[in-house]
């Protein structure tokens, strides 16, 4: 039974997919059309608090003036207008067990707003995991039941959600699939066992623009199977996660680089080909890409880029590159002639906030 003033809490990491999850079925379901192949950051990390409010009894239920969900990002004051997409989630979830309820969300980010780091991921999969803890779900579903009710409430918020559930280990790499039969969930997320070298694996973000983008990814996800090359891409994937997959295991670091290389380029040709076409790759981008490549092989060092659905590069690196990391970053920012910040993967074991 739910009482009035209830709390769940839970915390997720963000992730950047490395064979990234482009194009979904727009029905209420929300299935990508193609698996994906995730790092998890685990030190950009969301931390959410769900209290209950306004429990009505229903013969008082006409009298009230119903009360809305409630969201506080980053701040205890200052209320933040909820995305309809959040509010109508939380309706779904507990339109099972008492649909009157409503929320007052407080959420924390570690990691800056404008940094380069999408909030949706670590944001949604800690808001289903304090809704789950507020129904006190661990009690009553198997370790495997709760996996997949997190998993499927997290999609519905964000798809890259999906592959921030999994919390076992801070340095993971996730792969979310797709279910071939339907029965208990439509797609599917696991986490794949690497070779201990990757462990050592670092990742920074370099910001060439902070603005927000100009094409959501809901609206992107929705052009894309009309680029001609959308299919393609998909078609080639499962190949390309079952090669990805071998080499984490075996630590054959330059076909990881190669297939996220590849793969970050392919989907942003999807985009770019689609109806309406969303450009993310704009001149700084090319030149910052240019620049890193260049700087890398001639070097030799251990890194690879990779780019979201936004102008900022992603760097997986090793310790070895990190030298050369310092001096791209002093030619790039003397290339674009301006100040470029960097955020760096670093706060391990999560920072506790609230
Ligand atoms: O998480 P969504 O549904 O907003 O989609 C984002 C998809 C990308 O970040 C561009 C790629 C990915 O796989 O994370």
């Amino acid at each position: 039974e739910i009482q009035n003033g209830d709390e769940g809490y839970s915390s997720a990491p963000s992730n950047i997919a490395l064979i990234k999850y482009w194009g979904k079925n727009l029905s209420r379901k929300q299935i990508p059309d193609n698996s994906s192949l995730s790092y998890t950051l685990g030190g950009f990390r969301s931390f959410t608090k769900v209290t209950t409010q306004g429990r009505f009894l229903p013969e008082t239920y006409e009298k009230t003036i119903p009360i809305r969900n409630k969201l506080y990002l980053n701040s205890k004051d200052i209320e933040f207008p909820i995305p309809e997409k959040m509010d109508i989630l939380i309706q779904s979830i507990f339109y099972n067990f008492a649909d009157e309820i409503t929320l007052k969300i407080e959420s924390y980010n570690n990691f800056p707003t404008a940094c380069g780091i999408a909030s949706s991921a670590s944001g949604y999969a800690a808001l289903v995991g304090a809704i789950a803890d507020l129904l006190q779900l661990k009690k009553h579903l198997s370790a495997i039941e709760l996996h997949t009710w997190l998993t499927e409430w997290a999609r519905l918020g964000s798809g890259s959600a999906t592959r921030s559930v999994i919390q076992s280990s801070e340095d993971s790499f996730i792969k979310w699939e797709l279910e071939d039969s339907c029965k208990e969930s439509f797609t599917k997320t696991s986490e794949l066992t690497f070779h201990p070298k990757w462990k050592q694996l670092e990742h920074c973000v370099f910001v060439l623009n902070a603005n927000e983008k100009k094409t959501s990814s809901s609206d992107g996800h929705k052009s894309a199977s009309t680029s001609p090359l959308h299919n393609v891409r998909v078609a080639g994937v499962s190949k390309k996660i079952a090669m990805m997959t071998k080499a984490l295991k075996e630590f054959d670091f330059d076909l990881v680089q190669q297939i996220s290389e590849e793969d970050a380029f392919a989907m942003h040709a999807v985009m770019q080909t689609g109806n309406p076409s969303a450009c993310y790759l704009d001149e700084d981008v090319s030149k910052a890409l240019a620049l890193f490549i260049q700087m890398r092989d001639s070097n030799e060092v251990l890194a690879f880029w990779t780019l979201d659905a936004g102008p900022n590069l992603h760097i997986l690196y090793y310790k070895d590159a990190k030298q050369i990391l310092t001096e791209y970053h002093v030619k790039l920012q003397e290339l674009l002639d301006r100040d470029i910040k960097i955020f760096k993967n670093a706060y391990r074991g999560g920072l506790l906030i609230g």
